[in-house]
C-alpha cells in the first residue's frame, strides 16, 4: 500500500458523507429481512417457551400444538440431527431445553405453521410440566449457592488491600449497576431458504454471519460449507446480535431443514426481550486509599457480575469490565477480582461496551467519593489521578504511551463547556432553591480498542473491479446502523480515486469472506478498512502497471483521480483502464486479509498488550433534578470525543450522539426488574423505558478532538462505535452532584439506574 495521501488531497475519506442508506431507511425503502419478498411457501416459527425458572421436565405434552389450524410441524431436540447446542464457545446453550429448564421463557420446542399468527397460537397450546425448584435471581442468593458459569479471575498489582489500610485516607462501599435491554428496533429474525443437496441460504440478523453459519451447521450435522449466512444489514445490534442471533438462525435452518421448505422466525418484541441475553448487571465492592488531595495510591475491587445460566461471552464482557475497572486513573497498588455467577435467568451478553462501561462506572462513582470526603471539586480529584508519564501502567500491565491527549481533552472540554463558572453559578441557584437541585459533573472515558482474544483480531475483504469501470465491495463487516459500510466504500473509492457512488456496497455473506470475527469491540472500520485497502490497493497496482506499460513510464508515476488515471502528459478514464486490463489479461479482483499488529495479550500469565490504542473523550452533563418526586432532566451536555482522524465525521458524531443517549438510557431510565420466580417483567416498551426524542438534551453540544492516531490505523482513525456509551456516565455523576448538595460531605446513597425512585431515596436519605 502507498502512505498516506495528506488530508487536503483525499478527495473522499474525511468527507461527512450520509450513511449509504440514510436515503432508503427515509423512504422505508430498506430492505430489512422481514422485508425480503417471501419465497413461495414459506413457513413461519414460533418458539414454545419454559413456564418456570428452573426445574426439572416432567411432561411436555405437544398433542393440541400438533392439532392446532395451519401448523405443519412441532419440533423439539428430537428432531435435530446435529448438536442441541446454539452457544457461541463453552456448549451450553441448547437450543432447545431437554430435562431440565434452566430460565424464565428457555426455548422448549417450536412450532411451524402456515401463517406467524398460527404459530404463535399453536405454541401457547402446549402443556409443559415442570418439577419447579426455587431458582436463585439476585447477587445474594447466586453468591450463596455459589455456582460461577465460568472461573475467577483476577490481576493487579502489589498488595492492595493492605496499601489501602496504609493509606492516609480510606473509603469503601458497595455500588449496584443495573443491566440494560439492547431493544435494537428490529428484533430477532431469520429466514432460511433451501437449496439443492443439502445447500441452505440463511439470511441472519447478525453481528456475526460466520458464527452463526457455524452453530447451524453444527446443528444440523451438516459441513459448515452447506451452509451460507447473509446479512445486508441489522435494524441495530449493540452487542445482542454477537451470540443472541444463533438460536433464532438455528430455529428458522431446522424448521427449514425438516419441512424442506422456507422459513421464517421473527420473534416477537416480548419474546425477544424474555428468550435473549442483555447487559450483565454487576455489584462492586470497593475500597480505596487516598491522600488529601484525592490522588489514589490503591484501590481494591471486587466486580461480581450476573452471567445468568450460562456463560454466552461472559469471560469476554467481564474481563473487558476489569481492564476499565481504572478508567483513566493511575493505581500504584491494585487489585481487581471478578466473578462470574450463575443465575437461573437469561444468560447475559455482549452489549456496547462489552462490561467496560460497568467497571469504569464504578471507579466513577469512587471518584466521586472521594471527592465528597475531601471536599474538593470532582474534576479535580479526577484530574489529579490521570495516567501520566510515569504513572502509567495499566492494572493488567500494558503502558500507556499517549498520556497526553486525555489531559489535553479535558482542558480544552472544561473551557468550553465553561465548567468554573457554571458550577458557581450552580451553587448559587442551589442556595435558593431547596427542591429543584442542579448538578454538573465532566468524566472521562479511555476505552481500550482490540478484542481482547487476540485471534479475533483479523478481518477479509472481497474486491472487484468490473470491465465497465464499477467496483463491487464485500467484507466480513457487518451494517447494524453504524455506518461501517459507507466508511469502507470511502477507503475503496479514495483507493481507486473514483466518486463513491461507483462502488457498490454489497450484503455481507460468508460465501464471499470466510471466516471472519463478530462486528464486535468498535473494531469493524480498522479491521475492515484496512483488509478492503489492502484488496483495492493491490488491484490498483496492477491497472497502474497496465497503463504505465501502455504509456511506456514508470509505474510509480501513474495515479489515480476523479475517476481517471494519468502518467506523464496521458491520461484515461478509470472505465477504459478496467476494460484494458481485463483484454491484458490482468485479474481485476482480490482478496484482502489484515490483522491488527502489536497484540500479544496473555490471559493465563496475564501478561502482553490487549489493546492496540485507546480512544478518548469527555461529557460534561448538566442536570436539575426534583428532589420532591426525584424527576430528573438534563438540561446541557458539551462533548469532546477522540476519534483520531475521522473516516467521516458526520457518521462519527452520529456515534457520539447515539452513544451517549443509550448510555444516558442505561443509568436513568432503563430498569430490568425480574421477580422472586426469576421471571423478566419489564419486557416491552409499556414497563421498560428507552430515552426518546425528547430525552435528547435541548442543548447538546459534540465536538471531535483533532488527533491523528499514533497508531498505523485506517487512516489514523480511531473506532467510535463503543466508547461515547460511556459519556452518558456524566449524567449519573452529575446527578450524584446535585444529591450531594443535600448533606454536603456525606456520601450519596445511589445506585445504578438513578431511577426517579431511586433519587428519590437518596434524596430521603440525605435529608435524613
Ligand atoms: N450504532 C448503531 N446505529 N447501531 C448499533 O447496533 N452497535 C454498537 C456501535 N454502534 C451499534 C452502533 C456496537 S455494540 C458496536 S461494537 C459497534 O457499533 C460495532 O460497529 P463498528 O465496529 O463498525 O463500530
Ligand atoms: Mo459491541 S457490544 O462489541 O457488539
Amino acid at each position: 500500500m502507498r502512505p498516506d495521501s495528506p488530508d487536503e488531497a483525499l478527495a473522499v475519506v474525511r468527507k461527512p458523507l450520509a450513511h449509504d442508506s440514510a436515503r432508503l431507511h427515509v423512504k422505508g425503502a430498506a430492505t430489512y429481512i422481514d422485508d425480503i419478498r417471501e419465497p413461495a411457501g414459506t413457513l413461519h416459527v414460533a418458539p414454545g417457551l419454559s413456564p418456570v425458572a428452573r426445574g426439572r421436565i416432567l411432561s411436555v405434552d405437544l398433542s393440541a400444538v400438533r392439532e392446532a389450524h395451519g401448523v405443519v410441524a412441532v419440533l423439539s431436540a428430537a428432531d435435530i440431527p446435529g448438536k442441541n447446542d446454539v452457544a457461541p464457545a463453552y456448549g451450553d446453550d441448547p437450543l432447545f431445553a431437554v430435562d431440565e429448564v434452566i430460565f424464565h421463557g428457555q426455548v422448549v420446542f417450536a412450532v411451524v405453521a402456515e401463517t406467524r399468527d398460527a404459530a404463535r397460537r399453536a405454541a401457547r397450546l402446549a402443556k409443559i410440566d415442570v418439577e419447579a425448584v426455587e431458582p436463585a435471581v439476585d447477587f445474594d442468593a447466586a453468591i450463596a449457592r455459589g455456582v460461577t458459569v465460568l472461573p475467577d479471575y483476577e490481576f493487579g498489582r502489589g498488595d492492595a488491600a493492605q496499601a489501602v489500610r496504609a493509606s492516609p485516607k480510606r473509603l469503601s462501599g458497595r455500588f449496584e449497576i443495573g443491566g440494560q435491554e439492547h431493544f435494537y428496533l428490529e428484533g430477532q429474525v431469520a429466514l432460511a431458504i433451501p437449496g439443492e443437496a443439502g445447500d441452505l441460504l440463511v439470511h441472519s440478523s447478525t453481528q456475526d454471519p460466520t458464527e452463526v453459519q457455524h452453530v447451524v451447521a453444527r446443528v444440523l450435522g451438516c459441513p459448515d460449507s452447506h451452509i451460507t449466512v447473509e446479512t445486508r444489514r441489522m435494524g441495530g445490534g449493540f452487542g445482542g446480535k454477537e451470540s443472541q442471533a444463533n438460536q433464532t438462525a438455528a430455529l428458522a435452518a431446522l424448521a427449514a431443514r425438516v419441512t424442506g421448505r422456507p422459513c421464517k422466525l421473527r420473534l416477537d418484541r416480548d419474546d425477544d426481550f424474555i428468550i435473549t441475553g442483555k447487559r450483565h448487571e454487576f455489584r462492586a465492592d470497593w475500597s480505596v486509599g487516598f491522600d488529601e488531595k484525592g490522588v489514589v495510591s490503591a484501590y481494591d475491587v471486587q466486580l461480581d457480575a450476573r452471567c445468568g445460566c450460562s456463560a454466552d461471552l461472559s469471560t469476554g464482557v467481564v474481563d473487558r469490565a476489569m481492564f476499565h475497572a481504572a478508567n483513566s486513573y493511575y493505581l500504584q497498588d491494585v487489585a481487581i477480582r471478578s466473578r462470574r455467577l450463575r443465575t437461573d435467568t437469561v444468560s447475559n451478553t455482549a452489549f456496547r461496551g462489552f462490561g467496560g462501561p460497568q467497571g469504569m462506572l464504578a471507579i466513577e462513582r469512587v471518584m466521586d467519593a472521594i471527592a465528597h470526603e475531601t471536599g474538593r471539586d470532582p474534576l479535580d480529584v479526577r484530574k489529579a489521578n490521570l495516567y501520566a508519564p510515569g504513572r502509567d501502567l495499566t492494572p493488567y500491565g500494558m503502558k500507556v504511551e499517549e498520556t497526553d491527549t486525555l489531559p489535553a481533552l479535558i482542558d480544552s472540554l472544561e473551557a468550553t463547556s465553561d465548567y468554573r463558572a457554571r458550577r458557581a453559578a450552580i451553587a448559587a441557584h442551589n442556595e435558593g432553591h431547596p427542591v429543584i437541585r442542579r448538578g454538573i459533573a465532566l468524566t472521562p472515558v479511555q476505552f481500550g480498542i482490540s478484542f481482547t482474544l487476540v485471534h479475533m483480531n483479523q478481518a477479509g475483504a472481497l474486491v472487484h473491479v468490473y470491465q465497465d469501470g464499477s467496483i463491487h465491495l464485500n467484507h466480513g463487516g457487518t451494517e447494524m446502523g453504524q455506518g461501517l459500510f459507507i466508511k469502507v466504500a470511502q477507503v475503496v473509492a479514495e483507493e481507486f480515486g473514483v466518486p463513491i457512488d461507483w462502488v457498490r456496497i454489497t450484503p455481507t455473506n460468508t460465501a464471499k469472506v470466510p471466516n471472519t470475527s463478530p462486528t464486535a469491540a468498535s473494531s469493524g472500520s480498522d479491521l475492515n478498512g484496512m483488509a478492503a485497502r489492502i484488496a483495492a490497493s493491490a488491484i490498483r497496482e496492477r491497472m497502474a502497471q497496465v497503463a504505465a506499460q501502455m504509456w511506456g513510464l514508470p509505474v510509480d508515476g501513474v495515479t489515480f483521480r476523479e475517476g481517471r488515471v494519468f502518467g506523464g502528459n496521458e491520461s484515461i478514464s478509470f472505465r477504459d483502464l478496467a476494460r484494458r486490463a481485463r483484454e491484458s489479461r490482468v485479474q481485476l479482483s482480490e482478496a484482502g486479509f489484515y490483522k491488527t499488529p502489536r497484540l500479544d495479550w496473555d490471559r493465563a500469565t496475564k501478561t502482553g498488550r490487549p489493546f492496540l490504542y485507546f480512544a478518548y473523550g469527555a461529557a460534561c452533563s448538566e442536570v436539575a433534578v426534583d428532589t420532591m418526586t426525584g424527576e430528573m432532566r438534563v438540561t446541557r451536555v458539551d462533548i469532546l470525543h477522540d476519534v483520531g482522524r475521522s473516516l467521516n465525521p458526520a457518521i462519527d458524531i452520529g456515534q457520539i450522539e447515539g452513544g451517549f443517549v443509550q448510555g444516558m438510557g442505561w443509568l436513568t431510565t432503563e430498569e430490568l426488574v425480574f421477580d422472586a420466580k426469576g421471571r423478566l417483567r419489564t419486557h416491552a416498551p409499556s414497563t421498560y423505558k428507552i430515552p426518546v426524542a425528547s430525552d435528547v438534551p435541548d442543548d447538546f453540544r459534540v465536538a471531535l478532538f483533532d488527533n491523528a492516531n499514533r497508531e498505523d490505523t485506517i487512516y489514523r482513525s480511531k473506532a467510535v462505535g463503543e466508547p461515547p456509551l460511556m459519556l452518558g456516565i456524566s449524567v449519573f455523576s452529575a446527578i450524584v452532584d446535585a444529591l450531594h448538595g443535600l448533606a454536603p460531605g456525606r456520601q450519596v446513597p445511589l445506585d445504578a439506574p438513578a431511577t426517579p425512585e431511586r433519587i428519590l431515596f437518596a434524596a430521603e436519605a440525605l435529608r435524613g
